[in-house]
């Protein structure tokens, strides 16, 4: 009995493949992936791979690899359904068809009625005498009542026992308390508040729970924020601030992604509802993926500082990677958002909008910084900054990206567009023929060595075999590739069929229009064959794919059939012949 697709989707959505496989190895950031050593076969020199960005892992030393359930299962030699209940408990998820009540889902439970009342009771904290100072606090930052009640904003009180001794009373005992994280077991053994005499924002998750809470000093005590601690209700890593708000306003447009609760709150208050922030950490691919569901476009409005500039360029490949459009929007003179917007009073609004609408892309962003490395004020400088610029246009999915860029760059450095377009064509080239060479030789390895057990075709089709793998690569990478192709590849054309079959299992994930993913296709596949097709994405990883890759490889294969056919007429068979016995042993054997 399958789990729903949908079910599937939110838990890897919640299992970060990086946060899950670190906790039994250790890993070391390459490029855009990880790698250490594997945990499945003795090994001095890291070959494991780990791939975050599509949530998938490779040894290239054992050839294991597969999704985070496939991690478990083999890390924890557990069956599928005792891998997902593992993973799902792990982040708070109940499996479905499966409703017995095993008192973690209480426990759960209780903590968000605990951080309800807890929300409810530093409000009502906040609008009564005891409150002033956070009132006056949250006023002096310019925010209206109307804010105060729309974020549900309140005040924790000097007095460090106040909501302990709510709860209490409300029925709560201090185990309760204290798993909640609103409050820690102090010296004399007894319950107590952790936040005190701090203004407080609740942290709501797209269900409407409070799941956690962020509370600021009103001066310059340390630390200047305090978090609720990941509990069994809430892992940081995977929630957004305002996210609650932020998912309708956006509509499947834009977000604002900022860096701090009073530059949401800010931003909302002057009328830009789309704005989320990170709970004090760096922006997980998680986190970048929700937004993805909610926004095509994210703008990156982080701090104007060195530390706000290099959580900038981390989140761009991010956020891309979740399939996002990007842009960078750098606040002038070393402001904040808030400050920027409370510096301009009632213009707030007009001067913040200003500012987005004259936001250039993450390619412009990126652009600009090479500028900076290589000053195209000679002749040597604009050649330089030619190439490296040329490097990043060719990761590009989008040839009209391509073109417009070209033709930006061509216009400010005196050239001719097309030579731009040339270069940038020769670096595609060059990245997309290292990756079929070395996928190449690998199966010409694989061919000599142990003969490929899930795909024995593949040794006498390497050409072929290796587009096919290009290809499905490519759509398990890009997904919004998928229709593209299979508007113009037809199943019978692959040459090789255990590839076939991938594809076919692609095309049909594609008609239910569920996700494709290695966790979509686990469900078909034996353990063995997913490995293979975690290959097949481990190898490409760092090869970009567009509509025209895509075409060249559907191209490979044309070529490859046809040769195959005149090898086999030469031999002296028809092809037609050969399937027909093929079939015909087929039936023998059923
Ligand atoms: P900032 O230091 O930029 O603060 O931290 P801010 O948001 O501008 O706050 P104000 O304007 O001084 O009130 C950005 C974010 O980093 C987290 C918080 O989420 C904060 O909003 N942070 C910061 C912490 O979690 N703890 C800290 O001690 C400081
Ligand atoms: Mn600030």
């Amino acid at each position: 009995m399958p789990l729903p697709d949908a079910f599937i989707q939110e838990l890897k959505l919640r299992s970060d493949i990086t946060d899950i496989v670190s906790s039994y190895v250790t890993l070391r950031r390459s490029g855009r992936n990880l790698v250490g050593l594997c945990p499945f076969h003795g090994e001095k020199t890291p070959s494991f791979n780990v791939y975050p960005d599509n949530g998938s892992f490779y040894c290239f030393g054992c050839h294991t690899g597969g999704d985070v359930i496939t991690f478990i299962r083999k890390i924890e030699n557990l069956d599928y359904m005792e891998a997902v209940r593992f993973l799902a408990d792990r982040a708070g998820l109940q499996v479905p068809e499966n409703n017995v009540d095993d008192g973690m889902a209480r426990q759960r439970m209780r903590i968000l009625e605990i951080n309800r009342e807890t929300a409810r009771f530093f409000f009502s904290t906040l609008n009564s005498e005891a409150g002033r100072p956070g009132l006056e606090y949250l006023r002096s930052r310019s925010l209206t009542q109307k804010t105060i009640r729309h974020f549900g904003l309140g005040f924790a009180s000097p007095d460090r026992f106040s909501l302990v001794n709510y709860l209490r009373k409300k029925g709560f005992t201090e185990e309760e308390l204290i798993r909640a994280n609103v409050a820690f077991r102090g010296r004399s053994g007894g319950a107590v508040d952790r936040f005190s005499n701090r203004v407080m924002f609740p942290i709501i998750d797209l269900r409407g729970n409070v799941v956690a809470f962020g509370g600021r000093v009103m001066g310059d005590a340390k630390p200047k924020y305090l978090n609720t601690s990941d509990t069994l209700s809430f892992r940081k890593g995977s929630t957004l601030f305002a996210l609650n708000f932020a998912k309708d306003a956006a509509s499947g447009g834009q977000m604002i992604l900022a860096e701090g609760y009073m530059d949401v709150i800010s931003l909302h208050q002057a009328g830009f509802p789309t704005a989320v922030a990170t709970l004090g950490t760096a922006l997980t691919g998680e986190q970048a993926r929700l937004m993805a569901r909610y926004a095509r476009e994210v703008v990156l409005c982080y701090d104007s500082d060195e530390a706000g500039q290099r959580a900038t360029s981390r989140a761009i490949p991010m956020l891309r990677e979740a399939g996002l459009l990007v842009k960078v929007l750098t606040v002038p003179n070393g402001k904040d958002p808030d400050e920027y917007i409370r510096s301009y009073g009632e213009q707030g609004y007009a001067r913040f909008k200003n500012l987005l609408e004259n936001t250039g892309n993450d390619v412009e962003y990126r652009l600009q910084k090479l500028r900076m490395e290589h000053p195209p004020d000679s002749a040597v400088g604009r050649v330089a900054f030619l190439t490296a610029a040329s490097e990043v246009l060719a990761t590009l999915g989008s040839r009209i990206e391509q073109e417009v860029y070209a033709g930006k760059l061509a216009a400010e450095m005196g050239v001719d567009r097309s030579a731009v377009l040339r270069q940038i064509d020769k670096v595609s080239r060059k990245r997309r023929s290292e990756a079929q060479k070395k996928e190449f030789r690998t199966i010409q390895q694989d061919a000599v060595g142990l003969r490929d057990r899930v795909n024995p075709e593949k040794a006498g089709n390497l050409r072929a075999a290796a587009a096919e793998e290009a290809i499905l690569s490519a759509m398990l990478r890009f997904p919004e590739l998928a229709g593209f192709v299979r508007g113009r590849l037809k199943p019978e054309r692959f040459v090789t069929a255990f590839n076939r079959r991938v594809y076919e299992a692609l095309l049909g994930k594609l008609e239910a229009g569920a996700e494709l993913s290695l966790s979509s296709l686990a469900s078909f596949f034996s353990e063995e064959e997913l490995s293979s097709v975690a290959r097949m994405m481990a190898r490409y990883h760092d090869v970009p794919a567009s509509e025209r890759d895509v075409m060249e490889y559907i191209q490979v294969l044309t070529t490859e059939q046809a040769a195959r056919k005149a090898r086999m007429a030469a031999e002296g068979e028809r092809p037609e012949e050969l399937m027909g016995y093929l079939d015909a042993l087929r039936k023998q054997k059923k």
